[in-house]
């Protein structure tokens, strides 16, 4: 029978975008460690303070209080292993000095909490060293394949909610079609999300390519019912169609580009042609013609990523930090812990990497929007009901 080795010294960074909710996992992982006796690093501003060396000490009686606190004490940064910046505007590969540094330390495990290129960069090291590593899916775009949620999300969606509530006292009251820019680059959640709490009329998301004229008739047709105002919620990501073709030609490009190894695919020709200019203003102009309504565009930003992480946020985080160190304890490494359904399961990191979690175009929430006449942008919206 194996004994699992015990965990003396542990390691946690935060890496990629920060989000509200990152220190309530550190607070939950020190906590939980420090009772069984594990002393606790937490490396400086991502990946960077792994392969410089810098870190502090994490105990117990610092960590109290951060259950609230927004973004993360350990500070973040979007830097790679393998391409550290230098300061002169060049990079150089500092995994060897990473994995040297977690050696260093004695560490028995390294927790990485981070969105998709933090899965990628964690993954990295693994397949360079045999180090245990165990990941955490963190962002407000919930886009980390493997897991039912992301933690960051359920708070991104509350202060988009939010912003949309407040913008539609301000376009009903002067008549205006208000376009919201919401993040999400790749995937549509929290656009989606937010748009349907908060009773968006048109919900524009990457994975569903809209057509601008439908948009403006879907406007028109509210106009008919009375409605002179209108909320239109963009994910930034979100494409026209004639964009999404474009995009796909170049996709097409790359992936021949790439099979012919006659060039690298950054050089396939269409992408130096394809300009995406922000949707969020393409729209507006178009509505602003097609409606007679003023328009204007609100850009929520990085408002979503900062403060406080709601109640679920920090109840998710509490648990996947508890599971995170039980993991650690009971010796599962080399994945990342997923939620799924009421279970929290240990994923292969080589599983979650390369996959993106879009909106599946069946999802419940897009046949619910479409059910109470929310213009998604491909199709006029129809089961409309009226709120009269
Ligand atoms: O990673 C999440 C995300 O919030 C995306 O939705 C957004 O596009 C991106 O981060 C912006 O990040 P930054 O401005 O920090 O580079």
């Amino acid at each position: 029978m194996s004994v699992t080795p015990r965990l003396r010294t542990v390691g946690i960074l935060t890496s990629g975008g920060d989000c509200p909710g990152l220190n309530a996992v550190i607070r939950a992982l020190t906590k939980s460690l420090e009772v069984q006796g594990v002393q606790v690093f937490g490396f400086l501003e991502g990946f960077t303070g792994l392969a410089e060396n810098r870190y502090i000490r994490l105990e117990s009686a610092q960590t109290s209080g951060l259950l609230t606190v927004g973004g993360t004490v350990l500070k973040t940064s979007r830097n790679k292993p393998h391409r550290m910046p230098t300061g002169d505007g060049e990079f150089r590969d500092m995994t060897g000095a990473a994995i040297e540094n977690y050696r260093r330390l004695n560490l028995d495990c390294l927790f990485c909490l981070g969105g998709g290129g933090t899965q990628k960069n964690a993954f990295r090291l693994l397949e360079e060293s045999d180090i245990n590593i165990i990941t955490l899916p963190k962002t407000i775009d919930n886009d980390v394949w493997g897991t039912d949620i992301c933690f960051g999300f359920d708070t991104g969606m509350t202060i988009a909610t939010e912003a949309l509530d407040r913008l539609h006292t301000t376009a009903s009251s002067h008549h205006r079609v208000m376009v919201v820019d919401i993040m999400g680059h790749n995937s549509g959640w929290l656009a989606l999300g937010s748009g349907i709490a908060g009773g968006a009329d048109v919900i524009l998301i990457p994975e569903i390519p809209y057509d601008l004229e439908i948009v403006g008739e879907s406007l028109l047709a509210r106009m008919e019912r009375g409605k002179m105002f209108s909320i239109v919620a963009v994910a930034e990501g979100a494409v026209s169609k004639e964009d999404a073709q474009h995009l796909e030609e170049i996709a097409e490009a790359k992936r021949k580009a790439k099979t012919r190894k006659k060039k690298k695919a950054k050089d396939a020709p269409l992408k130096t042609e394809h300009t995406h200019e922000p949707v969020s203003a393409i729209l507006a102009e178009h509505l602003e013609e097609v409606t007679g309504l003023e328009t204007r565009v609100t850009s929520l930003g990085h408002l979503q990523r900062g403060g406080i992480p709601t109640p679920t946020d920090r109840l998710l985080c509490t648990q996947f930090g508890t599971v995170a160190a039980n993991f650690a304890m009971e010796g599962t490494f080399g994945c990342m812990v997923a939620k799924r359904g009421q279970d929290f399961v240990a994923v292969p990191l080589a599983e979650v990497v390369g996959n993106k979690r879009t909106v599946p175009l069946d999802h419940p929430w897009i046949e619910s929007a479409r059910a109470v006449g929310t213009c998604l942008g491909d199709i006029p919206a129809t089961g409309y009901i009226s709120e009269e």
